[in-house]
């Protein structure tokens, strides 16, 4: 399942982290790259430990809580801290699985990637090439959103970066931990969340049909949830 949040962050938000990254201390992304994905990537990131990813990762993090989009999409147990990366010409990363576990840096904790997601700092009209190559079971989507939206997609999909052939794409990408581990499941629950969304619209809330669905979206999720 993709899912397309829009205008997570402003268009303030989205020029403030521009600034501040243009003045950032870009290093090679092979560094917080496994060996496989060591050979494939080309990139370049602010380093995960620097008070300047932190910064930024706060506001990015903060913008997810007021997304409910995203809440009913990753169900999430856990968000690792936001990174930044870079693809200037010629640069791109190949096919890919991202890392199953990670550490929480300075949490003393491990986490298990569930979900991955872009939030793209640069507008399309910027550069060419680097859309986000996602092969899911119904084939291959090429993603390429304007600045401020992000893209949440399962990070068991191999995905890859296109070679940038003008400009330069800059993005944030981070992992969640989920409640619910299995995408099929996970799935499930978002549609019902969207359902229930669209009936709670059109009827009230103390209609039986919508206190009979929200119950079984929270008896579903209370089955599955995994803490
Ligand atoms: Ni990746």
């Amino acid at each position: 399942m993709l899912v397309h949040v829009k205008n997570v962050l402003s268009p303030e938000e989205v020029a403030h982290c521009r600034q501040r990254l243009e003045a950032g201390d870009w290093v090679d992304g092979r560094v917080t790259a496994g060996q496989q994905a060591a050979r494939a990537k080309n990139n370049l990131q602010i380093p995960e430990d620097s008070a300047l990813a932190r910064e930024l990762g706060d506001l990015i993090l903060r913008a997810l809580g007021r997304s409910p989009l995203f809440n009913a999409a990753a169900l999430p147990l856990r968000v690792s801290p936001p990174l930044f990366n870079r693809y200037d010409i010629g640069m791109g990363f190949g096919a890919h699985v991202d890392g199953a576990v990670r550490a929480v840096p300075g949490a003393g904790i491990r986490m298990r990637a569930d979900i991955s997601t872009t939030l793209f700092l640069s507008e399309p009209g910027d550069y060419d090439g680097g859309e986000l190559v996602i092969e899911d079971t119904f084939g291959s989507h090429a993603v390429k959103l304007p600045a401020g939206d992000m893209i949440v997609y399962p990070a068991t999909s191999l995905h890859r970066v296109e070679p940038i052939t003008r400009g330069s794409r800059w993005s944030a990408f981070f992992w969640s931990q989920s409640m619910i581990k299995d995408d099929g499941a996970r799935a499930l629950l978002y549609d019902l969340d969207r359902g229930i969304t669209g009936v709670r619209g059109e009827l009230s809330d103390d209609n039986p049909a919508v206190i009979a669905l929200t119950s079984t979206y929270h008896n579903l999720l209370r089955r599955w949830a995994d803490l």
